[in-house]
């Protein structure tokens, strides 16, 4: 058995971390074509009570029902923390995710964050259709008021939308945008499907 100091100890500085640290040092690039990085995380996040929730592209999410926020760890998405650069000056928009602290940086090629625990967003079918549609002609209006306020507000930032079912969710009736860009692999280096970590495409926003 552990003693109690000891026990403070490895709750400051667990060792998961390190093995993570470790296990992923090998990414120097960010490559969303390799998703081995995401193995290393369930026995780790099991251990403190944390499940997976959902994963994309770049990123795994995990819960734990004790807890009411959720823990994103992910590959370095330049997109993504454009986003959160915007969460944060935009903290008292309904649309976009409360993040609790700060935007950790595990890595050069891997960061996690924690933010608010969501529900699924269901009407993904629906959305999609409304999204095509006010595609093609601006002044289409949707049925659905919460479709219709993301056209309203995104209307402005066409360029890099990477809008679908699986990058909203709700907070109760309220629909939130959790991951709105996507990264312009091979705009410069066309063909390629690897990006330096530190590469943004500055005609993001
Ligand atoms: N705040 C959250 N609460 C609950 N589940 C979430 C939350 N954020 C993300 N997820 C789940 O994780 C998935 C991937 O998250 P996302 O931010 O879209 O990352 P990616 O860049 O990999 O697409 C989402 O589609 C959703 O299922
Ligand atoms: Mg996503």
């Amino acid at each position: 058995m552990l003693s109690f100091k000891a026990h403070l100890q490895e709750l400051s500085k667990p060792k998961e971390i390190g093995d993570f640290k470790k296990a992923v040092s090998k990414f120097n690039t960010v490559d969303v074509r390799d998703q081995s990085w995401s193995m290393t995380l369930p026995a780790a996040m099991k251990k403190y009570g944390f499940s997976l929730l959902g994963s994309g592209k770049y990123a795994s999410v995990y819960g734990n029902p004790k807890y009411d926020y959720v823990l994103k760890v992910f590959m370095k998405d330049s997109a993504y923390l454009k986003w959160i650069e915007f969460v944060q000056k935009n903290k008292g928009n309904p649309y976009v995710p409360k993040v609790k602290g700060k935007v950790v940086k595990i890595t050069p090629t891997f960061y996690a964050i924690r933010l608010e625990k969501l529900s699924k967003f269901t009407s993904g079918g629906q959305f999609m259709k409304d999204f095509s549609a006010w595609q093609k002609d601006n002044s289409f209006k949707s049925s659905d008021q919460n479709i219709q306020d993301i056209l309203d507000y995104f209307g402005k930032h066409k360029k890099l939308l990477d809008l679908h079912g699986e990058n909203m969710m709700m907070r109760g009736n309220q629909l939130v945008i959790i991951d709105p860009f996507y990264n312009w692999f091979g705009k410069y280096n066309p063909g390629k499907y690897t990006i330096d970590p530190d590469d943004i495409n500055p005609e993001i926003f």
